[in-house]
Order: structure tokens, then sequence, then C-alpha cells
């Protein structure tokens, strides 16, 4: 499963990277808004700033919500770098510009996703990505990571090619779920990514190696 990680803030996105783990960013407009990142031209600069920190694919949202200005905006961000992915809402017009990009050769991200039926379109139009949003299912009360798994199962069987890309992901566990579920990728605030390091027993056992080690040593 790759590791993406859900921000725009470059500090977290270098931080993420030094670890050696990071296979790639996701952003969207709110997460360019919460950095203050604003104007067309900044917008454009920092994501060419993002795409050069990873190695990895970095998807780059739309804010068009017609067929045309989808094409339009899709062209201009796929031109900054050779990792950046259109990130499309999942609209009857998103589909459509999907399958533009896809004949194209321009990888795609179909984002907002809430359903199998969603996915199952996004796949046949032949996104790159399919971004199914469990946190967001799960703040409705219901069981978000099931999607994915209904996702995983109904992919294998169809054999698409299309990556499931678990999004929304709010804490560590979500991030454990979506490998058992059969996500390819998981997208996922900085916090999540380091809170799979720590286990109380991790420190416990550390602290009586050391112990042991310096009676010894000194
Ligand atoms: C996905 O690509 C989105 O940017 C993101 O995961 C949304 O997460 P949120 O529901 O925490 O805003």
């Amino acid at each position: 499963m790759l590791f993406f990680i859900d921000t725009a803030n470059i500090d977290q996105i270098k931080e993420a990277h030094d670890l050696g783990i990071l296979d790639g960013v996701t952003t969207n407009p709110s997460l360019m808004a919460k950095e203050g990142v604003i104007g067309e031209q900044n917008i454009l600069d920092h994501y060419k700033k993002i795409a050069a920190i990873v190695e990895g694919d970095v998807s780059a949202e739309v804010i068009a919500t017609d067929y045309d200005g989808m094409i339009r905006e899709g062209k201009i961000l796929a031109e900054l770098a050779d990792n950046i992915v259109v990130k499309i809402p999942m609209t009857k017009d998103g589909i459509k510009a999907i399958s533009y990009f896809s004949k194209e050769g321009i990888a795609t991200n179909c984002t907002l996703v809430f359903s199998a039926g969603q996915a199952i379109l996004a796949a046949k139009a032949g996104a790159t990505y399919v971004s199914p949003f469990v946190g967001r299912i799960d703040d409705m009360a219901w069981e978000g990571m099931d999607l994915i798994s209904e996702i995983s199962e109904i992919y294998d069987i169809q054999n698409f090619e299309t990556q499931i890309l678990a999004a929304s992901i709010r804490s560590p566990l979500h991030i454990v779920q979506a490998a058992k579920a059969g996500a390819h990728v998981v997208t996922c605030p900085l916090s999540s990514i380091t809170g799979l390091l720590y286990h109380p027993l991790t420190d416990i056992g550390l602290e009586k190696f050391l112990a042991d080690y310096k009676k010894l040593n000194g």
C-alpha cells in the first residue's frame, strides 16, 4: 500500500518525505486555503513546489465544475510537472473529463466518492485513482471502511485497473483498516502516519535495553 500525505503544508510534506516512506501527496482547495495559498499563479507555484519535493504522484484539484473548464484547468495543472495528477470531482462533467484525460494519457484522481456505484463509473472512465472519503462517511455514523472493502471486491472481480486511494483518513487505525480492506493507497494527515510509530511496549522495551547496557558498560 502506498502512503500519500493529505496536506498542502510544505514543512509536513518534507517531514514525511524525510521519513523515507512517502509515496505521494494529495491536496484539495480547502487544504490550499488552510496554508493561505491564494490567487491562481500562487496556487500553481505551490503545486510546483510540492511536486519537486516528492518523486511520486501529487494530486492537484480543478476548481471548475463544467467540462470545458475542467479540461482547461486540468491541462494547465498537468503541464506543471510530470508527477501531477489531475483531481476531478465525481460529477457528470467530471466523469466526462476523466474519460477525456484518460484517452490523452493524463493521470486523474476521481475525488468525493461515497458509493460503490460512483467508484465503478470512475473506473469505467479510466481514472488512475478513485478517492472514497472514509472519515466523512464515519461522520454520518456509517462505516466508511466498508466502502473500501466493497470497491476492492468489485475492482478485483472486474479487473479494473483504477487504484483505490482511501481518503479522509483520520487516525492510525484507519490506515491499518484501509490496508486490510484492500486500499492500494492511503492518504492521511502527518499525525496519522506518525501515530503508527508508537506503542508503550516499544518505549518500555527500549528503556530496559538501554538500562541493561548501561549496567555493564557504564
Ligand atoms: C482527499 O483527497 C481529500 O483531500 C481528503 O482526504 C479529505 O479529507 P477530510 O475529510 O479530512 O477533509
